[in-house]
This record gives C-alpha cells, structure tokens and sequence, in this order.
C-alpha cells in the first residue's frame, strides 16, 4: 500500500498529490495543520487534535469546515492506508487567491492530508536520552496557534544537530523556558512535574495534557508554571512531550548533565503510562 495523500475531497498516492501556487498557505504561510498518531489502528485523542485544529482555524478567521466533513476523510485516508501505526499530517489553508495580503472575498479553505507509518523516534535515544540546545525563542506572539509557519522551529532543530545534540528548547529572552522545536518541555524536581502554563507564548500539547491528566490519575504533584533556565539545568530529570515524541527523557543540554546524566525514572514511568493509555484506547472503532 503506497503513502496517501487526500487533497479537497480525493484520495491519491503521495507523489501525485499537488496544490496550486497561489494557495496563500504557501506564500503566505497562512495555514494551520495538525498531526495525530495512531496506536494498534486506532487515532490517539483525535477529538482533541480536530478541537485544537477548529481553534486554530476560529482565531485566523478561517470559514469553518464541519468536523464530521474532516473525520468522514480522515476516516477514508485512514482505512485506505491501513496502517496500524499511522502517521496523519492535516493542515488547510485559507484558499487559494491572487496574491495579495488582504483577504480575497472569493477564498475557500483548502484541506490536505497525508498517511505514513510513524517513524519512530530511535530506540537507543529513548534507552540512553536526548541532548539538546537552548535557543532563544524568535518566534511570532500566538505560538498557541498550529500554523505552518515553522522556520525559526526548523533552524532551531536544525541547529540542534549541527551541534551533534538532538533538538532545541526555546528560551525567551528573559530566561523563562518555553518549549521543544515541535514538543512540550517539563522538568521533574523532587517528584513534581513543571511545564510551562497555556498563554500564546506555546503550544497547547496534546501529550502533554495527556500527561497532566495522567498525574491527575496516578495522585503526582504537577504544576503549570513559569520556570526558567537555572530550574532548566538543575531538575532531576527533563523531558519533551509530543505526538511523535510521546515521552522522551533529556539528560544533556548545552553541555551539562540532568541529574546523573541517565534516564529518570519518574520519564521512564510517565512514557510507560502513556503508552498504556494509547494501546487501551485500541478497539475496533478506528475512530
Ligand atoms: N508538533 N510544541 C510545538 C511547537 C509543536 O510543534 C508540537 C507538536 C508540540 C506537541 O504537541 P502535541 O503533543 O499535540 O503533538 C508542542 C507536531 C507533532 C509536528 O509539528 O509535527
């Protein structure tokens, strides 16, 4: 079965699936997306991700799209693929007009997605821990919005393994300690978690609300407050949330050990408990 692309209303194989050039998402960066996992067949906390997807298209004034419209295709792209362990890109973009900063009367939201296997984070940064970089963050002020606007996250990243670490964290330029090039960052010191609190400044990770939620359950302190790079660098353990990501421990950034420089074990019980949760949502519902 080849990768598949789904481009307003048709299923294709990916290398067939193309856009005009005048959809404002890729000269303007005017679009919005999502991307959602599945686990043993079954999409991990979509209704959440298609909530953060209508949000993000309320707050750029996008005409709505029905959410049954957008889960009748993932739906079909879904079953298509039949991969087990799918991989769902989303995004749609305002429409396709002349070019022109202001908005066309005439613009019509645009939708494409794509299906791959996950590709797996490696197994051996899992088992040992990441590295990462801090950078200061040169984003926009609504990082709380999903757009495709994603190049000062792409340099970052990509300036992370050019220093032969694995990602980068954004720092603001008062210190305060935001999140990953495409994750959610917390820090774990004396048993409490700390994650930085939901303004525009982030992103509002699914994982990591799967992972508040998964404190809430287990009875684990967890706080959602600001933190800045000294709290960084002298936490017991790091570790980055996101849906590729799930859990993944950090035990170096900008050259010092975390703690004793090995996985921790509250990381090590958080990723555990998150896999648990993903495979218990498994049935025969795909959505
Ligand atoms: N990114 N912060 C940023 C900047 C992100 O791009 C992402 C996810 C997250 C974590 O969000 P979630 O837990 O909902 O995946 C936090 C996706 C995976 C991406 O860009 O492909």
């Amino acid at each position: 079965m080849p990768d598949l692309a789904y481009v307003n209303g048709s299923i294709m194989p990916i290398e067939k699936a193309t856009v005009s050039i005048e959809d404002r998402g890729y000269q303007f960066g005017d679009g919005v997306y999502e991307f959602i996992a599945s686990y043993a067949g079954r999409l991990f906390m979509l209704e959440e991700h298609l909530d953060r997807l209508e949000r993000s298209m309320g707050e750029l004034a996008y005409a709505p799209i029905s959410r049954s419209e957008i889960k009748t295709a993932l739906g079909n792209l879904f079953e298509q693929a039949g991969y087990p362990r799918a991989g769902i890109y989303i995004q749609i973009t305002r429409g396709v007009a002349p070019r022109n900063h202001a908005f066309a009367s005439t613009l019509s939201p645009q939708i494409i997605m794509t299906i791959r296997p996950v590709k797996e984070m490696p197994a051996d940064m899992r088992r040992k821990g990441a590295r990462a970089i801090t950078v200061q963050d040169t984003r926009w002020g609504r990082c709380d919005i999903k757009t495709v606007q994603l190049l000062s996250n792409s340099l970052a990243k990509q300036k992370a393994l050019d220093s032969n670490c694995d990602d980068a964290i954004f720092v603001s330029d008062k210190g305060i300690v935001r999140e990953g090039t495409s994750s959610n960052v917390f820090i774990v010191s004396g048993g409490t978690l700390t994650t930085h609190p939901l303004t525009a400044h982030i992103l509002p990770g699914i994982t990591r609300k799967a992972v508040l939620d998964i404190c809430k359950a287990t009875g684990r302190q967890a706080a959602e407050s600001f933190f800045g790079t000294e709290a960084l660098f002298g936490a017991d353990e790091v570790f980055l949330t996101g849906t590729v990501t799930e859990v993944l421990p950090v035990v170096r950034i900008d050259d010092r050990s975390i703690g004793d420089g090995k996985v921790g074990p509250v990381s090590r019980h958080i990723f555990d408990l998150l896999r648990e949760r993903a495979l218990a949502g498994t049935s025969a519902n795909p959505l």
